[in-house]
């Protein structure tokens, strides 16, 4: 084995030199920590491909927003969002819309900057189709009242424990293997309490 080992090596090297650069990671979150830690959350649809430019290294999606659930104060007089700004390239977080149906409607979230709004692969975006019901409450109101006193805490790995009673465990990841278990699909972490959260079901109102 030994001689060959140099060879490998130079091998490694190599593919360590043409892969580009490293991938981007990140951790997919709870929607309701995407709602709270976003600037602007609205319901899109995607009018068309990315415009890439050059200078910036960054691409642009035009929009049609359908709604806006976050975001009022942030962009005061100028209510409407005509574009989504994203790296031009996957390695540094670029978002890549997939879908060609501009009929489509898409939850985004994402950061103001400057008056864009921005958004990349860690954004929490995905098909109103796709939601749960209890996600589409959350978004549209009831994810708002747990964002000023709870976080959602991910537990990846045995043991986590509760480190505090503003914190309520999120194990999908660990239970489901995905950040789409039941907590995410269902449940919001809200104040019971002061200086208490818990999980909460997202039911429907019956007025
Ligand atoms: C690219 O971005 C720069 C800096 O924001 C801007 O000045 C320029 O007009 C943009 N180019 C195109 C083709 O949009
Ligand atoms: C496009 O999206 C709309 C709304 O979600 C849906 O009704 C329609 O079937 C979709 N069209 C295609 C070709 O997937």
């Amino acid at each position: 084995m030994a001689p060959f080992t140099p060879l490998a090596s130079g091998i490694l090297f190599l593919l360590w030199l043409i892969t580009p650069s490293r991938a981007c990671t990140c951790a997919a979150p709870h929607p309701q920590m995407a709602y709270c830690s976003s600037d602007l959350v609205i319901r899109a649809k995607f009018m068309g491909m990315a415009e890439v430019n050059q200078t910036t290294l960054y691409q642009r999606y035009e929009i049609k927003m359908t709604k806006m659930f976050k975001g009022f104060d942030a962009l005061g007089d100028a209510p409407d969002i005509r574009f989504v700004y994203t790296p031009a390239m996957e390695s540094v977080c670029g978002y890549f819309h997939r879908s060609q149906n501009r009929s489509e409607e898409f939850l985004i979230t994402g950061q103001l900057r400057k008056g864009h709004l921005h958004i990349t692969t860690c954004s929490f975006i995905a098909p109103w189709s796709s939601l749960s019901s209890a996600q589409r409450r959350g978004f549209t109101k009831a994810y708002a009242a747990g964002c000023e006193e709870c976080t959602v805490f991910p537990c990846s790995s045995i043991p986590c424990k509760l480190e505090s009673d503003i914190h309520c465990l999120w194990t999908d990841q660990l239970l489901s293997g995905s950040e789409k278990g039941f907590q995410s699909r269902h449940l919001a972490c809200l104040p019971r309490e002061p200086g208490l959260c818990t999980w909460q079901s997202l039911r429907p109102r019956i007025a």
